[in-house]
């Protein structure tokens, strides 16, 4: 047994741990660099593998929103009970599952974002943990081999998705987290006066379904590919919505848009680089009649202080992939570009993670 007390311990400096080490020269950095570097390692593992495990389970389905003894929830997810209860305690530290007078419940968070997707359609995580878990398997453990070359990345889905059922996968993946986007839009967006606007690359169409029923005059032609095509006509007829929502199968890329009042870019070119975005935005301006506007709705990929984690997740991706056209681009470039294609009044709404940029045709 040492003998040694606090008092024996050398002192702590503010210099670094050894002369010419470059490693974080004062305690302030050296404590936040130690939270950031405990999340890497442990909150990650623990976060994302814990609701893997629960989601394998069952165990979201069989909380659902009611309070459950612990013998039932074990009965029901084929889980020993001694076990299933230090797994709820785990969820309990991380928010997830709570205790209520000697039963288990869901949380609030935990039932909007792990339970009942369809229900939560536009801010749930159902579909990215089930995308995740599998990339897990079959991407994350040899992103090493990835990176070496020795190994490609293989979408487990066609992209671009080419049947319904490849566009029912990633449909449902970005109408999960449109929420936010939808708030930042109605918040922000001047649609008041437009009666037609061309959707871009719109999804199945549940951001022009919020904007209809936000703006009572407007008309929106949506532009997708052509096996979403009958998606969109499904989600936007159970909405009411057909008539004033009518989906169009071109090439956004490729093809020239058909002439209108107003253009939305949403969640479509914050991967591009200027050249490519550039070229989107021109052929809005081409469309638009004068006086017309266009909308860009990006999340924010390139703030320096918060990584963009799902953005990240594509990313790394394409790592593996022979070719690929994602960039950094910091989202200010768009002023410049809107300006130099001849666009004015450039305005920039900030909120939620996301960025709202709009200009108008002369
Ligand atoms: C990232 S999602 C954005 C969806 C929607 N705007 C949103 O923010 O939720 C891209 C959309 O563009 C569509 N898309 C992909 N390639 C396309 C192409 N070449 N022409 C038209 N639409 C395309 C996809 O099917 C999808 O609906």
């Amino acid at each position: 047994m040492s003998n040694l007390t606090v008092q024996d311990l050398p002192a702590v400096t503010t210099t670094p741990c050894t002369p010419g080490c470059r490693c974080s020269a004062n305690e302030d950095e050296l404590f936040a660099g130690s939270e950031r570097a405990y999340d890497i390692v442990f909150k990650g593992t623990i976060d994302f593998f814990a609701v893997k495990a629960a989601t394998d389970l069952g165990l979201f389905e069989a909380m659902g929103d009611g309070v459950h003894e612990l013998n039932a929830l074990a009965e029901a997810t084929g889980t020993v009970p001694a076990r299933l209860e230090k797994f709820l305690i785990t969820l309990k530290e991380i928010g997830i599952a709570r205790p209520i007078e000697g039963k288990w419940a869901l949380t609030p968070f935990a039932i909007q974002f792990f339970t009942d997707p369809e229900h939560h359609r536009n801010l749930t995580m159902v579909p990215f943990v089930d995308y995740i878990s599998s990339l897990v398997q079959t991407f994350y453990v040899n992103l090493a081999d990835v990176v070496r070359g020795t190994m490609d990345f293989t979408s487990l889905v066609p992209y671009p998705p080419r049947n319904r059922e490849d566009n029912v996968f990633y449909e449902t993946i970005h109408r999960s987290n449109v929420h936010f986007p939808i708030r930042l839009l109605r918040e922000h967006a001047k649609m008041q006066g437009i009666t037609r606007l061309l959707d871009v690359g719109g999804g199945i169409g549940d951001i022009s379904s919020a904007l209809c029923e936000a703006f009572p005059e407007l008309n929106v032609t949506l532009i997708n590919l052509d096996s979403a095509v009958e998606l969109v006509s499904e989600n936007v007829a159970s909405r009411g919505l057909s008539e004033r929502i009518t989906p169009l199968a071109l090439d956004m890329y490729k093809e020239p848009y058909p002439q209108t009042q107003a253009v939305m870019f949403a969640r479509i070119l914050y991967p591009m680089n200027e050249q490519f975005s550039t070229m989107m935005l021109k052929k809005a301006f081409d469309a638009l009649e004068p006086g017309g506007r266009v909308f860009i709705l990006d999340m924010v990929i390139s703030d320096p202080h918060k990584p963009n984690y799902d953005y990240l997740t594509h990313y790394i991706c394409s790592i593996g992939m022979g070719f690929s056209v994602l960039e950094f681009k910091d989202h200010e470039l768009y002023t410049k570009i809107l300006e130099g294609i001849g666009f004015t009044d450039v305005t920039m709404n900030a909120a939620y993670d996301h960025v709202l940029y709009q200009a108008v045709k002369p």
